[in-house]
């Protein structure tokens, strides 16, 4: 069997990235963060999209050396059609179109929250899911859970009705005084708090639904009473605090997997996006599985945060079943999950 090259390409939010598969198996996956939105704590759209402009010839450039794979060895280019932020996403499919055509080779669209669940799928030598299996996505821009049924054939179960976990995490940081992006920070701090110093408030939504607009509230609230009382109550207390908030956002996702479970009867479980890096979630887990017989998978770190190995594993996929996209597309900023033709 004649092997298959992907290059996929993934610029969807603030992270330019480009990866190089050999069928299943990921020969580079380079990603070059954008270091500019981090003084004004959040992403800014028009500077991300300036950003991927300057990075992408470059990280392509670096993905195809690094995997000794020359252009006229590709068989088709991946890359991320949404959802995201629309003038980032064009970057990414403009350069894609551009190159597919040049190359005269196949271009293949990839949803990137299909991307964030089929990660599990590269060849890392390791268990991957089997079908059907639950997805819990959970990043800066998406909390959901999925039933998944085949690559192609997914259902979104829940969903957040506002915030996203990972803003959860981000707008905590920013109210701690802490740089964006926040998550990695406040899981750095739990580590050393603890998650039960204090306690905050928890949604209560419907079915399997998610909402965590409320939480930072409660936490901006809270720390404004405190500073109040005592100007350093922050600088005193931030593991303390990080833990507590962190405990309470695992808490909520936690106790709605266990219902979604319950409901769908499906013990494997998999967990995806930027905010499953998160080593208490991990951990949790892994600690459930055991406790309720549950087949976990969680993502090597890489493939957790956004990347474009991910994009390529779709791709792989796609191109097997001949899924190629015409010149004609364009990028696409909201795309529900659903069959993913
Ligand atoms: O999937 P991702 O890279 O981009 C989106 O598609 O949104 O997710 C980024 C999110 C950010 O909110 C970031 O703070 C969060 O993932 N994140 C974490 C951790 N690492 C990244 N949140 C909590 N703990 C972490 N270790
Ligand atoms: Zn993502």
């Amino acid at each position: 069997m004649t092997n298959t090259y992907i290059l996929a390409i993934e610029s969807s939010c603030d992270d330019t990235s480009a990866a190089v598969l050999k069928n299943d198996c990921v020969l580079s996956n380079v990603v070059a963060n954008q270091d500019v939105h981090r003084k004004y704590g959040g992403v800014v759209p028009e500077l991300a999209s300036r950003a991927h402009l300057q990075n992408i010839v470059p990280v392509v450039d670096r993905a195809l050396k690094e995997a000794r794979i020359s252009q006229n060895e590709l068989s088709a280019i991946a890359f991320t059609r949404g959802p995201g932020l629309m003038g980032s996403l064009l970057v990414g499919t403009s350069f894609a179109k551009s190159l597919s055509m040049g190359l005269n080779i196949p271009l293949i669209e990839v949803n990137h929250m299909q991307a964030h669940i089929l990660a599990h799928f590269i060849d890392e030598g390791t268990k991957r899911p089997e079908f059907p299996f639950l997805a819990m996505t959970i990043s800066g821009g998406h909390t959901q859970i999925v039933r998944v049924d085949s690559f192609f054939s997914m259902e979104v179960l829940g969903e957040t009705l506002d915030d996203a976990v990972g803003e959860a995490f981000d707008k905590t940081a920013k109210i701690l005084g802490l740089p964006y992006p926040g998550g990695p920070l406040i899981d750095k701090y739990a580590k050393e708090g603890n998650p039960k110093a204090f306690s905050f408030p928890k949604p209560q939504t419907n079915e399997l639904n998610f909402s965590f607009s409320g939480l930072k509230t409660a936490v901006l609230y809270f720390v404004q009473k405190q500073t109040k009382e005592n100007p350093n109550f922050i600088k005193e207390n931030m593991p303390d605090i990080c833990a507590s908030v962190q405990h309470t956002i695992i808490d909520i996702l936690m106790s709605k997997l266990k219902k979604a479970v319950k409901q769908t009867n499906i013990k494997q479980i998999a967990i995806g996006g930027g905010v499953s890096a998160n080593s208490g979630i991990r951990e949790t887990l892994q600690s459930l599985g055991e406790k309720y017989g549950w087949e976990t998978y969680i993502p090597k770190f890489e493939y957790c945060t956004d990347n474009a190995a991910m994009i390529g594993i779709v791709g792989y996929h796609k191109y097997r079943e001949k899924l190629f996209t015409s010149q004609e597309v364009t990028a696409k900023s909201r795309w529900e999950l659903g069959n993913e033709h």
